[in-house]
């Protein structure tokens, strides 16, 4: 398995087209993708879902209210994204880095 990390403090520099792209590329091309937006605008989330407010998110995957796999929705059958959420501004500072590494076997 391979992680991309797209992160910069700077805004509107093209992170969450970057991370569409590169993933719409690599599952047109036969990899299996995992997007995970982690941007409390959900922008990217936004992209490839319709509004649902009552989907599980990435939030309720880092506080341990949700198993991951519930979390994820699929695109196609090469393309999954586990959504990003509003609330992920509130524990940004606090996220518990041994449930990513845990999940994500990283
Ligand atoms: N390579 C590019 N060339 C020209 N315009 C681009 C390019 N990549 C992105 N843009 C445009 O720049 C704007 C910002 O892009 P994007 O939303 O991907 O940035 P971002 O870093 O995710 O922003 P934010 O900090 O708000 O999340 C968008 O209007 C997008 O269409
Ligand atoms: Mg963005």
């Amino acid at each position: 398995m391979k992680t991309f990390t797209v992160w910069n403090h700077k805004g509107g520099v093209g992170k969450t087209s970057l991370t569409s792209l590169l993933s719409l590329y690599l599952s047109e091309t036969s990899r299996k993708v995992l997007m995970i937006d982690l941007d409390s605008q959900e922008s990217l989330t936004s992209g490839f879902l319709e509004e649902n407010e009552t989907r599980k998110t990435v939030y309720d995957w880092l506080i341990g209210k949700a198993k991951i796999k519930d979390c994820i929705e699929e695109v196609n059958s090469n393309l999954s994204i586990l959504s990003g959420s509003l609330l992920v501004s509130k524990i940004q500072n606090s996220v518990n880095q041994s449930v990513i590494r845990r999940d994500l076997k990283t």
